[in-house]
């Protein structure tokens, strides 16, 4: 059996559905962010108005297509969702939004991959309600212009230097960044999968896989998911020792870092004095993927000030070398 690390990201979408909050108060944390979307969504119901568009970002798992269900739910409407690699021409775009109802909520999902093209598209859709469709070719081309039913568009990604600025400039409603969570709010989500999956555990081993989890609820609820099977197949009760076994057989270690986490700091320890090293040279090495390297590893990474992002590349600090065993920068490793 493998660890693939990566599939600690990549919890099945049935558990996120089934473990997804259906409710504000359901959904722990980033209070900052709730706090805005909801005057957001009150003065627009106060004015009588559609809310405006906002963009969520950050890591994987943090929760950003939840708040995009919440918010329609807030809404009244009923939430609409495609992402960024399903448009693929601006015919496709162009279908989603003249067959939106008037209020409806569109999601869509890695932005960051929308061609150029699309965007253009997607401006005065956002702007002013309207599309614009070109009719014919060459010299006989002519524009349309459609009238859209109001809408309010919630954008997600987990990398948003990629978005162009006119399109981030166009949600007037915010641009909110998702955080990581501490470990007491992701102790709080895990003990309320407990109760929806039937696991039954002390709060000891609820923090535990908290402090394992990246910070990251959806990684969280995919250790819970695999402790209980642990404890199931060994026949042991599901209590701390049984959830160490079941975290150290996943080969995440006690400050949460997964193999490929460890990998990146040892390169850049032991073949790159410390760095700094480009993304590129840490996929190749590693024959990781560069986007999962810069949106799930390195972020995690740096949140525990292990590593630093330079102009020139990545550098480890003081604190990754202790991580992995060494005293200092160009000390040998202890044992
Ligand atoms: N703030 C939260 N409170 C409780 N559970 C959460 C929260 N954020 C995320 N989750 C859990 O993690 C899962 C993944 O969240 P999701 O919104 O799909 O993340 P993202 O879209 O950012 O990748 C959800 O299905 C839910 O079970
Ligand atoms: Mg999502």
């Amino acid at each position: 059996m493998t660890t693939d690390p990566s599939h600690i990201e990549k919890a099945p979408r049935s558990l996120d559905q089934a473990l997804r909050p259906e409710s504000w108060k359901e959904y722990v944390g980033q209070e900052a962010i709730k706090e805005n979307l909801q005057i957001l969504l009150q003065a627009a119901q106060g004015r009588n108005h559609q809310p405006e568009h906002v963009l969520l970002y950050g890591p994987p798992g943090l929760g950003k297509t939840t708040l995009a269900h919440l918010i329609a739910k807030e809404v009244g409407a009923s939430l609409r969702t495609t992402s960024g690699p399903a448009i693929e021409r601006v015919g496709d775009l162009a279908s989603i939004l003249t067959n939106l109802s008037p209020g409806d909520v569109l999601f869509i999902d890695e932005i960051h991959r929308l061609n150029r093209t699309i965007e253009e598209v997607l401006y005065p859709a956002m702007e002013a309600g309207v599309l614009d469709i070109v009719i014919g070719k060459g010299p006989a081309a002519r524009t349309v212009q459609l009238e859209l039913p109001p809408f309010t568009l919630i954008a997600a990604t987990t990398r948003i230097s990629m978005l162009s600025a006119p399109l981030r400039s166009r949600f007037s409603g915010g641009t909110f960044r998702l955080q990581y969570y501490t470990d007491t709010e992701i102790a709080e989500i895990l003990k309320r999968s407990g109760k929806i999956l039937g696991i039954a555990t002390n709060d000891e081993s609820f923090m535990e896989i908290a402090k394992r989890s990246r910070a990251t609820p959806r990684t969280a609820n995919y250790l819970l998911k695999r402790a209980r099977d642990f404890a199931a197949v060994s026949g042991e009760p599901l209590d701390l020792k049984t959830v160490k076994k079941a975290l150290s057989l996943l080969e995440i270690d006690e400050g949460g870092l997964n193999q490929t986490d460890r990998d990146i700091l040892n390169l850049l320890i032991e073949k790159f004095n410390g760095g700094p090293v480009g993304l590129k040279t840490i996929a190749a090495a590693l024959s990781e993927e560069e986007a999962t390297i810069e949106e799930v590893n390195e972020p995690y990474l740096m949140q525990c000030g292990l590593i630093e992002r330079t102009p020139r590349g990545r550098t480890v600090t003081d604190k990754g070398y202790l991580h992995l065993g060494y005293t200092k920068p160009g000390q040998p490793k202890l044992l």
